[in-house]
């Protein structure tokens, strides 16, 4: 028996199986149990795959306890510091920071890719002018595998590379169209002259009588900083649920679009991307200062299903250090823009009140990173629906590097889960009558 293994015992028989333990790098190890059910007859249980290492992967570093995340080895805080979106996306990607040539031929590469088919565009036609924006995008970013099915060999780096690069160019492109078609504006087309964050806002904001940027008119540009540095803090997250789910379709070999299309379906839920939508909600419904109390009391009571939105991680037991990050730029944005948001008051007014509550100090609950984030998008002028289409851009890029990497592996078992079934034992079939 090695040092490096764990041994299994079942108490009823006796029986004992070794089973190795995988080092990572860095953090938890990982025992490989795949042999559990051929030696004992039996699986795992653990729903919600908190305990369950799902694959390899060298992008993302996580310590919850630690409040510690890396991207490729890079703290967060100092990509967030010195490094824009696109340049982020590159190193996701690749797994290197690119030297300047690299990031000038990215740039240009994602800026080529963000024009969109014009019988793509006229997809949004088919929407109701209120359908919510995420529910355009999953269905948009589904269709381009109508664009680019036949051409695409997913074991083909080449084909790979520009699957990865046309998702991040064309995601902002897409997002600003469902933003157009909710208010009724004309598709603004992509700028080639404007880096990745200020053509986005470029392709929102603009009128038919002038556009958002050019020569006379220009975002301040630390409003275009704040917006990189939202999109780099959403841009990967390890295995959260959409990229899981973004990995678990791409098992099955299909369609690359199709299976981000899943991991933004996934996104959307209130307790993942849809929690920024949900806190500036959580706040409009909160009100006031002195309504605090009553929603923290909502919060704690078991019977009551509300939560406190933006609050609480799987991973993050001490601190999101994205959180952190986001806090300080909401403070500078708004300074900077001048507007005095009385939600972001009331915010910071909850967080100290929720921090000092027994309840949230056993369970470690802390503000995670949607906590904040919705105040500064709004502070952009980003309407509060728009939000989670916000977080898949940027998570568009972690998405695509884990497709990648998944798919750069010789062999990809499929993704299939097992269960413990509770249902009713064998029986027969009861004819109509007799039911
Ligand atoms: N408000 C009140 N109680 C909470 C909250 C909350 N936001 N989050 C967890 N709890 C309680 C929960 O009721 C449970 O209590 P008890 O032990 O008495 O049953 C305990 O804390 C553990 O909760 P859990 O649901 O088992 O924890 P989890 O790791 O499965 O869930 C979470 C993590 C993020 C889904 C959850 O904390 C949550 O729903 N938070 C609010 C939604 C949110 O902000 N989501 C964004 C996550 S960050 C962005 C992203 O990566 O997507």
């Amino acid at each position: 028996m090695t040092n490096d293994a764990f041994l299994i015992k079942h108490i009823a028989t006796g029986k004992e199986v070794e089973y190795p333990l995988l080092k990572g790098v860095m953090g938890a190890d990982s025992i490989d149990m795949r042999g559990i059910y051929k030696d004992f007859g039996c699986f795992n249980y653990d729903p919600g795959y908190t305990v369950t290492a799902s694959c390899k992967s060298s992008i993302t570093y996580i310590d919850g306890d630690k409040g510690i995340l890396l991207y490729r080895g890079y703290p967060i805080e100092q990509l967030a510091e010195h490094s824009d979106f696109l340049e982020v996306a590159y190193l996701l990607l690749k797994g290197e920071l690119p030297n300047s040539e690299q990031l000038r031929e990215f740039n240009l590469e994602i800026s080529d890719r963000s024009i969109i088919h014009e019988a793509l565009r006229k997809f949004f036609d088919g929407f109701h002018y209120d359908a919510h924006p995420m529910a355009m995008l999953v269905g948009v970013v589904g269709s381009l595998a109508a664009f680019y099915h036949r051409e695409m060999n997913v074991k083909n780096p080449e084909h790979r590379w520009i699957c990865a690069t046309r998702l991040i160019g064309k995601l902002s492109t897409i997002a600003a169209a469902s933003y157009r078609h909710s208010i009724g504006r004309p598709f603004v087309y992509p700028r080639m002259d404007l880096s990745y964050c200020e053509n986005f806002l470029n392709m929102m904001f603009s009128r038919s009588s002038q556009t958002y940027i050019d020569q006379d008119h220009y975002i301040d540009p630390f409003l275009v900083k704040a917006l990189n540095l939202l999109f780099i803090l959403h841009a990967d997250h390890e295995q959260n649920a959409s990229t899981s789910t973004v990995r678990l379709a791409g098992s099955t070999g299909a369609n690359p679009y199709a299976c981000i299309a899943a991991g933004i379906a996934a996104l959307w839920g209130p307790a993942h991307g849809g929690a920024n939508e949900a806190v500036l909600n959580m706040l409009a419904q909160i009100g006031t200062a002195d309504n605090v109390p009553k929603y923290i009391a909502k919060a704690k009571d078991p019977n009551d299903p509300f939560r406190l939105m933006g609050f609480g991680h799987r991973v993050y037991k001490n601190f999101d250090p994205r959180a952190t990050i986001i806090r300080k730029t909401c403070y500078e944005v708004l300074s900077k823009s001048q507007k005095n948001d009385p939600l972001f008051e009331l915010a910071l007014v909850l967080e100290e009140e929720a921090l000092i509550d027994p309840y949230f100090i056993e369970r470690k609950l802390y503000p995670n990173v949607d906590f904040y984030s919705g105040i500064i998008y709004k502070a952009l002028n980003i309407p509060v629906d728009m939000f989670t289409v916000m977080f898949a851009i940027a998570r568009t890029a972690g998405w695509v590097s884990h497709w990648y990497e998944m798919m750069d592996e010789p062999s990809t078992p499929i993704g299939r889960p097992r269960q413990l079934y509770i249902g009713p034992e064998l029986r027969n079939f009861v004819p109509i009558t007799q039911r």
